[in-house]
Order: structure tokens, then sequence, then C-alpha cells
């Protein structure tokens, strides 16, 4: 991970994210789990463990959250959601994004977002790692994916085989943000850097 500033977010843990780069996770079939902020920096670092795994030739594959759900919906309508269950199933890596942003769609007389994250989470389970950034608090993802029961029934697998990070720290976007004002001569409300 070349580009990052580490020293923009002091907190964390250096030693833990480059350890996800020596994909003994990967090996291991250990989730990760990225929490924090907007901008703090979860997306960068799983995109380049993907990276880092294609460099490796594994299989990987990227969906943020609404997206993958959305695909699994069009599945149920034309009757391919079992194929393409599997294909999110099978790659060595396969990373949900943006865990909490956006809307996902709710029909009573179909599986739920959390129904769905549910039976892939626990079908990949101990047999490949599953990355997930999000940007709300976990206590708020029963009510976002719509099943309080099943959305626990995630987090508890992967607080049984996931390594957790914690983002806690400013917004790298609103670094640059303010950093392009000032070199425009405009002023941007004070920001939280460190
Ligand atoms: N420490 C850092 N050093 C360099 N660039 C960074 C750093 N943190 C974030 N960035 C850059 O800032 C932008 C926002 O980061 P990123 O997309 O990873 O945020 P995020 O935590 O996923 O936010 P969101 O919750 O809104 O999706 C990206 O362009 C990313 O490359
Ligand atoms: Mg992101």
């Amino acid at each position: 991970m070349a580009v990052f500033d580490w020293d923009f977010q002091p907190k964390l843990e250096r030693r833990v994210v480059e350890d996800l780069f020596t994909l003994s996770c990967v090996e291991c079939h250990e989730d990760v789990l990225i929490t924090g902020k907007s901008g703090t920096g979860k997306s960068h670092i799983l995109k380049a463990l993907i990276l880092k795994a294609c460099e490796h030739e594994l299989t990987v594959r990227y969906a943020r959250c609404v997206d993958l759900v959305d695909d699994l919906y069009a599945g149920l309508a034309d009757g391919s959601y079992p194929r393409r269950m599997k294909k999110w199933c099978r790659p060595s890596l396969l990373v949900i994004d943006d865990v909490g942003l956006g809307q996902l769609k709710r029909r009573d007389d179909e599986p739920t977002a959390a129904h769905m994250l549910f039976t892939l989470l626990d079908r990949r389970h101990h047999n490949a790692t599953t990355g997930i950034t999000s940007n709300i608090k976990l206590s708020a993802w029963g009510k976002y994916l719509g099943d309080a029961t099943l959305a626990a029934a995630v987090l508890d697998r992967l607080a049984a085989n996931s390594i957790h990070i914690d983002i806690d720290g400013p917004s790298y976007r609103q670094h640059l943000a303010h950093q392009r004002a000032k070199a425009h001569g405009l002023e941007l409300p004070a920001q939280d850097t460190p």
C-alpha cells in the first residue's frame, strides 16, 4: 500500500494492516471487517488487499453491498439466484464494500438482504475470506439489513473468525478537500485532523 499516509491515521495499527498483505488471512480463511467513519481509508485498504491477492493469482470479487444484494434480487426474478449465490461464494477473496451505505431493497415476499448476506457469509465462513467495510455501527446492522436476528448471526460469525480493524480517525476526503480549497484560496469549516 505505497500511497497510504500512515501519519494521517495515527491510531490505526500499521502492523495489523500490513499483516493483511501477507495474505495469511486468505490462506487461513479469516474474514476481515473494517469499520470507521466515512473517508477514513476502509475501502482503500481492502482494494489494496484485492490487488495483492490478484498479484498472487487468487480469485477475487468486489461489490458494494447494495449492488451485491441487487444482483441476488435479480436472480430471484429470473430463477438464477442459486447460480448467482454460488458465484459469490466461490472466490478466495470477496470484498463487500459499504455495508450501511445506500438503500437496500425490501419486499415482504422475498428474502431480506440480511437473509442473503447470512446465507453468503455462512457458506463462505471457514472456506474463504470475506472482507467487509462498514461506516455504520455494528449495532445498526439489524435495522439496515432488515432483520435484527439474522444480522446478529452474521456478526456472530464475523466475531468468531475475523480480523476487526476499527479506524478511529479523520476523513482523508475532507483533508483533500481542505488542501484543494487552500490551493484555491478558499476557506472550508475546520476539520478534525491529527
Ligand atoms: N491514510 C490515507 N492515505 C492516503 N490516501 C487515503 C488515506 N485514507 C484514505 N485515502 C484516500 O481517501 C479517499 C477515501 O478513502 P476510502 O474510499 O478508503 O474511504 P472509506 O473509509 O471507504 O469511506 P466510505 O465509508 O465513505 O466508503 C480514497 O481516495 C483513498 O484512497
Ligand atoms: Mg468505502
